[in-house]
């Protein structure tokens, strides 16, 4: 116990310096409580506002996807030049150190294979939060299926997400679904992305669409963009620097990096537009000169 007898006397009180009270960092926020947006400042890199996501989860729907047959081998090696690793529980628990540097986003919904016709039909609840906490998680994800017939069950899983991430602390990333029959329109991700973050959604993935500085402007959290297919190097690049000219806080990105002819050195290059200001050229050079020869 503390000795109470011949303390100093206090004194620093600092009655010039004014207490800082300005807002939390990231838009909408700032509402929420500590733990919430302590885990959200893990994600989201308070320097620069924004975020690289590696995501390596396809396996759930897909089973082994190229680039990710061995993802000790091939994801491990990019913990250092990401912010936040997007797997599921079964390969984070089994592939990777618990030392690791990036943060985790938890693949938290189950949802039906690619073998069957709709993906959205069989959504729901895959991790309790319970889980997730034991994981020391810093977001969950939850796949959202808007204008699909899995919509209703996919939303009611989402407010239940939203329900224990506000109980616990934990940030929800409500994740746009784009199912086969589904647009990738403006008109579309702005009233998904939308109906996300009203229930309750902390920061949302969608794709990056023309006329995307709308989708931006009317979510009234983070959005942070999908890689999609492989594309070349430089338009992957020039994809990231449009969504992020145009307001999103960062990528989530999986066979872009994981696919691309060096993922470390693709990695790095996204994370220099993401976080350093980089052009899409200049990314680009950095790419050439960084990828092994
Ligand atoms: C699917 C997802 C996946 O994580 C995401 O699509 C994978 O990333 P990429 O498309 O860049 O390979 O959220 O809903």
């Amino acid at each position: 116990m503390a000795d109470n007898v011949g303390n100093k006397p206090s004194k620093e009180y600092h009655l010039d310096i004014p207490v800082q009270t300005e807002g939390f960092f990231l838009k909408g926020l700032n509402n929420n409580d500590f733990g919430l947006k302590n885990r959200l400042s893990r994600i989201f890199q308070p320097k620069s506002g924004n975020a690289v996501v590696l995501a390596f989860d396809h396996g759930y729907i897909m089973g082994s996807t190229a680039g990710l047959e061995r993802l000790d081998v091939t994801i491990a090696p990019l913990a250092p030049h990401v912010d936040v690793f997007m797997g599921t529980r079964g390969a984070i628990r089994s592939c990777f150190s618990p030392t690791m540097h990036p943060a985790v986003c938890l693949r938290a919904t189950r949802d039906s294979s690619v073998l069957y016709d709709d993906m959205s039909v069989g959504n729901g609840c895959g991790v309790e939060m319970e889980d997730a906490i034991r994981m020391n998680a810093s977001a969950v994800a939850v796949q959202t299926f808007i204008g699909a017939q899995g919509e209703a069950d996919s939303l009611k899983t989402l407010c239940s997400y939203v329900d224990a991430g506000n109980r616990y602390g934990i940030p929800v990333l409500g994740v746009v679904a784009v199912g086969k029959e589904m647009e990738r329109t403006a008109k579309f991700f702005l009233l998904a992305t939308r109906i996300l973050a009203e229930h309750g959604a902390h920061f949302v993935k969608t794709y990056y669409c023309d006329d995307f500085e709308k989708v931006t402007a009317a979510c009234p959290v983070p959005i942070i963009v999908a890689g999609g297919k492989k594309l070349a190097e430089d338009e992957a690049l020039a994809m990231t620097y449009r969504a992020i000219q145009e307001g999103a806080h960062g990528v989530d990105m999986g066979r872009n990096i994981f696919q691309s002819e060096d993922p470390t050195a693709m990695a790095q290059a996204i994370a220099k537009v993401v976080h350093e200001k980089y052009t899409n050229k200049q990314a680009y050079e950095f790419f050439m000169d960084t990828k092994k020869k």
